[in-house]
């Protein structure tokens, strides 16, 4: 049983997967493509370093190209043939198993993805837990996927629906939730029946390979998985592969569109989840305590950078001076640094880039005539300098419908506008082109039910942050946030599965419907 699986058991295929050293440099990473652990066949690489000091080189991984994909998505066809065979009960199990592996190793799988990707250890060991519940409540799926039953309207006649798999799916994930993602996706992709290609950012394939292994050893036939790491390149190829049916994306708005145009034109299924700008709004009855520790967790959690991160905090005017004076100095507290050691509040950024896209808006902002109220620097620290830093940031004054206002940052920025009253509190929220989260702070339980109904969100939380959906229920955005579909809990299940209907007429006789039992009088 994989429950016994022990560090003899598990060095084997970790050493198989992480092939080696070039002579004295890094460790050198494979794809897994048709049940081996290969190069990329141009035999090109690319690195990858810890955000929090970038001398600290993880490894090098494969730069995959048109025909690595092309040789993954084969092989996956293999795979899926058989996979969609095996009983959704025992696809199940095999998720289960790779949840208990994942409680094994879990501090482990944490600690590999704060020097991957930065987040204080008490986000990635969430980040692994999200994993694990998805794994759990994926394993009983296989005992559900439910169709449906109804009368016929003809006699002797029985009418239903029920689930066949689609094929292979192309997972394309992105670095902010190494595990959890790629879970929320493959897990209900798999025990639905599918096989996987998966391609995850290239920031973060250290946690990909290592949760791979964790699928194999969990039992999952080899060809039903493949992973190829890289670029846009590899995932673009992914998109354009004919014979890839249903594609996953998590990442950019403008990604996603390029993405969707491809999906278009070929047909394809398509679940998209993109950015947002998601706002916190405080009314004047609210608990300010309670607030701030909410916006605190949502604005510089993950250092800004969740889909689901609050980058704009309403405040009403009679808190809104108060609010923001404690928010500057509790913000101003936060401590900066390496995710790994003890008493860090706040990461570093993910890349060079991403820091200079934080930069770009700091002085996007200063010039539309926002007040800056913290951070707005790069820190001067030295144990700092090595890694993709910047201060947690606050700018007051911002105009509802500025680029500051509007944009998604991804970076530790929170904008903080000024309303008089709900109506224009909700009305600040709504008019962003995304539509992914949203907070209400408020005492009176009627503004909470029409925050409920009225803020254009995929998900309002009630005195509690915008972060923090759970394994179990549907998360997905409205406007350019996503298009329609949802991931987690019973809803992403449609998605990887086709319904088809099934009539058995055991009459004997032909029935015509429509025209039949509606000629005369029933008897
Ligand atoms: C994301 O930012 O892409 O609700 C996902 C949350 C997490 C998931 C975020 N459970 O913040």
């Amino acid at each position: 049983m994989a429950s016994h699986v022990n560090t003899e058991t598990r060095e084997p295929r970790a050493a198989r997967a992480q092939a080696g050293h070039a002579a004295g440099g890094p460790r050198v990473f494979r794809n897994f493509i048709a049940g081996e652990w290969t190069p990329a066949a141009s035999g090109a690489t690319f690195s990858d370093v810890n955000p929090a000091d970038t001398r600290d080189v993880i490894g090098l991984f494969p730069q995959s190209s048109a025909e690595d994909v092309d040789r993954a998505v084969h092989s996956a066809h293999r795979g899926f043939e058989r996979w969609r065979r095996t009983p959704a009960p025992a696809r199940g199990d095999v998720i289960r198993r790779a949840g208990d592996l994942l409680v094994q190793r879990k501090d482990e799988i944490a600690d590999l993805m704060t020097r991957e990707m930065g987040k204080p250890l008490a986000e990635t060991r969430g980040d692994v837990q999200e994993g694990i519940d998805t794994a759990y409540y994926a394993a009983t799926m296989g005992r559900q996927l439910f169709g449906h039953t109804v009368p016929s309207e003809l006699r002797a006649k029985w009418a239903m629906s029920f689930r066949r798999p689609i094929g292979v799916a192309g997972i394309i994930t992105p670095f902010n939730f190494p595990l959890a993602i790629p879970t929320w996706k493959m897990f209900p992709a798999l025990v639905c029946g599918n096989a996987c290609v998966f391609k995850p950012a290239e920031d973060v394939p250290h946690t990909a390979t290592v949760f791979v292994e964790i699928l194999l050893e969990a039992g999952l036939p080899p060809d039903v998985i493949q992973l190829v790491h890289g670029d846009g390149t590899a995932g673009a190829a992914l998109v354009a592969h004919p014979d890839v049916p249903v594609i996953s994306f998590t990442g950019s708005t403008d990604t996603g569109r390029r993405i969707g145009e491809v999906c278009g034109r070929m047909h394809k299924r398509l679940s998209l989840e993109m950015g947002g700008k998601n706002a916190q709004i405080v009314l004047d009855d609210a608990n300010l305590e309670l607030a701030l520790d909410g916006v605190l967790w949502g604005a510089f959690g993950t250092t800004g950078q969740r889909c689901t991160a609050t980058s704009r905090l309403i405040l009403q005017r009679g808190i809104h001076d108060s609010m923001l004076d404690r928010l500057a100095e509790r913000a101003g507290a936060l401590r900066l640094g390496d995710g790994r050691r003890e008493g860090t509040d706040v990461g570093p950024l993910i890349h060079a880039e991403s820091r200079a896209k934080v930069e770009e808006y700091v002085s996007i902002g200063r010039s539309e005539g926002a007040e800056l109220v913290l951070g707005g620097a790069v820190p001067t620290d030295a144990p700092l300098a090595h890694g993709h830093f910047y201060r947690p940031t606050i700018f007051a004054g911002v105009r509802p419908g500025s680029r500051l206002e509007q944009e998604e940052i991804f970076g530790p920025v929170l904008s903080v506008i000024r309303v008089d009253s709900v109506d224009e509190a909700f009305a600040v929220n709504n008019d962003v082109r995304y539509g992914l989260s949203s907070a209400v702070y408020t005492r009176d339980v009627n503004v909470a039910f029409r925050a409920l109904s009225e803020l254009d969100t995929g998900i309002t939380y009630v005195n509690a942050p915008t972060i923090g959906a759970e394994a179990h229920l549907p998360f997905g955005g409205v406007k350019q946030t996503g298009n329609g579909h949802r991931e987690g809990g019973w809803e992403v299940y449609d998605f990887y599965s086709e319904t088809k209907v099934g009539y058995v007429d055991y009459s004997g006789i032909l029935q015509r419907a429509q025209i039949d039992n509606y000629l005369g009088t029933p008897d």
